[in-house]
C-alpha cells in the first residue's frame, strides 16, 4: 500500500523511497515507476538515475525549490532529473535547461514538447553570456549544475556572478573524476568548495555513495 509524506516543497516520500507529482499523467520519462496516492499520480525518484535524488536520499537538508519557482540547470541532458524539477516548479513555474551537446538535445526537446514549463537552451555554460538573452529577464531562484568538466566550480561561479541574486541559491553536482583521475576526491571536494567560496556561502556537501561513486552534490548561497 502506498502512503507519501511530504518531505520538501513538492516532494514526498515513503520509506527510501522518493516521488514527485507527475505534471503529466501517465507519462514516464526513463522507466520510473509510476504510483497513485489519494487520487494523484506519482513518479517515484530514482536516486541512482539522478544526482539531485541521490542527495536528497543522502541527507541533503534544503531543496531550494518550490512551485512556481525558476531553475537554471546547467547539463540538462536528456532530461532525467529537469523532469523531477518540472514536476516540483508546476505549470506556473520555469526550468531553463542548457546543455553542450546537440545529440542529448534532440531527446531533451522531445520532453520540452510534453511539459510547457521547460526550455531547452543549447550552449555552452562556460560561455553564460551566450545564453542570457534566452533567459528572458527572468529572475532565477535556483541555479543548478551537473557538468562534467574540469573547471566545474568556475563555470559555476561565472553563471551565479551573472544571474543569481545575492541570497538565492546554488546546487552543484561536483563529479572528482573529471577534475583528476589520482587526486584523492576529499581534496578535490576541499578545493572545489574553496572556489565556491568566491561568490558563495557553502551551506552542505552531501556525499553521493553509494548511488554515484566520487561525487557530491554542494549546496550554497550567493553572496
Ligand atoms: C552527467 S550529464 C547530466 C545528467 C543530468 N543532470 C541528469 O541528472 O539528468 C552531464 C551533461 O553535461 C553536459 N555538458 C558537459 N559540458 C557542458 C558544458 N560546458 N555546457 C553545457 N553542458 C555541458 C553534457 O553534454 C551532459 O549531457
Amino acid at each position: 500500500m502506498i502512503f507519501l509524506h511530504q518531505i520538501f516543497p513538492g516532494i514526498w516520500s515513503q520509506g527510501k523511497k522518493i516521488f514527485t507529482k507527475n505534471l503529466v499523467p501517465s507519462a514516464r520519462v526513463y522507466s520510473e515507476k509510476l504510483v497513485e496516492f489519494e487520487g494523484t499520480e506519482y513518479r517515484e525518484w530514482v536516486p541512482f538515475r539522478s544526482k539531485l535524488a541521490a542527495a536528497i536520499a543522502n541527507g541533503l537538508k534544503q531543496v531550494p525549490i518550490k512551485e512556481r519557482s525558476c531553475v537554471l540547470y546547467l547539463g540538462s541532458s536528456e532530461g532525467t532529473t529537469v523532469s523531477h524539477v518540472s514536476d516540483i516548479v508546476g505549470e506556473r513555474g520555469i526550468v531553463f535547461g542548457v546543455d553542450v551537446s546537440e545529440r542529448v538535445m534532440r531527446k531533451f526537446i522531445g520532453l520540452c514538447e510534453q511539459r510547457g514549463n521547460i526550455v531547452p537552451i543549447v550552449g555552452d555554460a562556460n560561455n553564460p553570456a551566450e545564453y542570457r538573452e534566452y533567459l528572458g529577464g527572468h529572475e532565477i531562484d535556483l541555479l543548478f549544475q551537473d557538468v562534467s568538466q574540469k573547471n566545474q566550480a568556475e563555470i559555476f561561479n561565472k553563471n551565479a556572478k551573472l544571474f543569481l541574486e545575492k541570497g538565492k541559491f546554488g546546487l552543484i553536482a561536483i563529479k572528482a573524476r573529471s577534475i583528476s583521475q589520482s587526486k584523492n576526491p576529499k581534496e578535490i571536494f576541499r578545493e572545489q568548495t574553496r572556489e565556491l567560496e568566491k561568490e558563495f556561502e557553502v551551506v552542505q556537501t552531501v556525499l553521493l555513495k553509494p548511488f554515484e561513486k566520487h561525487h557530491a552534490v554542494v549546496l550554497c548561497k550567493k553572496n
